[in-house]
């Protein structure tokens, strides 16, 4: 039973959604709730529902059971109302490959109604802003895939959402476009907007999210900024490499490990980065003479979170 309270101040709130496809159960009563001008991310594997979510949240699809709210409307009763306060960046790319950068982007004024002369504007403005300047006249089927995701997003402000909500924004790109992507949505979250993203880079919800939602199987298994659900992974490990066989033989007998691997030449064993730790286990070792090639600690992060609360490894 859901005994949270409704929050009818938050920019986006959804409350025991529920969506079934035929006999497949895809949400399963999820709450979701992003205060205005912070960014949730919702990070989750491949076919978790996150997607699902998203089209519930935008009126895309209407859920079996749950309310959605959104920018201060109730998605059931006033779908246009929420349309027209939202921005949209699906998954896979809203771009016309026969149009250029600033036609797509012309085209988007038209569907929002404003003249032409701001349209054009709007349209220059935006290029300029995602570095699409030179491009913007060439037909986007010759952009690269980071071009495409910035035209993609660049279409989604022409109507000047307060709420945007973004479907995996940054998958494919390479670490350099990635960085730009980020900029461009944290200068969004700057100027006030409201950020929902789904995502399943753990890095990304780390680098970028206020509050990350982690949906696995339905359900959102946990909720919180991402320091908190990192205190949730108790401590770090350090993990020793040796240079062969019979050295890592040897250490694993002497110490605990709590884990090993033969082909890797390593152990892990629990512990942190303080020198109260390592220099025992420093001392042991130079003890009984065993040389180590490599000392890592390892602190938590979002990886080790999602793996132990949905047992698999994220992207
Ligand atoms: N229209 C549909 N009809 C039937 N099943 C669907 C439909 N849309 C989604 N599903 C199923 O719902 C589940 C969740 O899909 P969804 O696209 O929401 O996942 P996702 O988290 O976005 O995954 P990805 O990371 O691959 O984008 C999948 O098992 C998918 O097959
Ligand atoms: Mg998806």
């Amino acid at each position: 039973m859901n005994t949270s309270t409704r929050d009818d101040a938050a920019a986006i709130s959804a409350r025991g959604l529920y969506k079934a496809f035929g006999e497949k159960t895809v949400l399963d009563g999820i709450d979701l709730t992003v205060q205005q001008g912070t960014i949730l991310a919702l990070l989750g594997p491949n076919g978790a529902g996150k997607t699902t979510a998203v089209h519930l949240l935008t009126t895309y699809l209407r859920p079996d059971a749950g309310e959605v709210r959104v920018a201060g409307w109730d998605a059931a009763k006033h779908p246009q109302a929420v349309r027209r306060a939202i921005g949209v960046t699906g998954q896979f790319s809203a771009v016309d490959g026969y149009l250029t950068g600033r036609e797509n982007l012309m085209l988007m004024a038209d569907l929002h109604l404003l003249p032409k002369r701001v349209g054009r504007a709007k349209a220059a403005e935006l290029l300029e802003r995602f570095e699409l300047g030179e491009a913007g006249d060439k037909p986007a089927s010759t952009y690269s895939g980071g071009m495409k995701r910035k035209l993609d997003l660049a279409m989604t402000l022409v109507g000047d959402p307060k709420v945007i909500f973004l479907d995996e924004p940054t998958t494919g790109l390479d670490p350099r476009s990635r960085r730009t992507m980020w900029d461009i949505i944290r200068g969004l979250v700057a100027s006030g907007t409201t950020l929902l993203l789904t995502t399943q880079y753990l890095e990304e919800a780390d680098q970028l999210a206020d509050r990350v939602a982690v949906l696995d199987g339905g359900r959102i298994v946990a909720e919180g900024t991402p320091a908190e659900l990192k205190a949730r992974i108790p401590g770090g490990h350090i993990e020793l490499s040796f240079a062969d066989r019979a050295r890592l033989e040897a250490a694993a007998s002497l110490l605990d490990p709590t884990g090993r691997d033969d082909d890797g030449l390593t152990l892990q064993l629990p512990g942190d980065a303080r020198v109260s730790t390592l220099w025992p286990l420093l001392r042991r070792l130079n003890d009984a003479s065993i040389e180590v090639e490599a000392l890592t600690v390892h602190t938590p992060d979002l990886d080790d979170v999602f793996f132990a609360l949905t047992g698999r490894k994220g992207a």
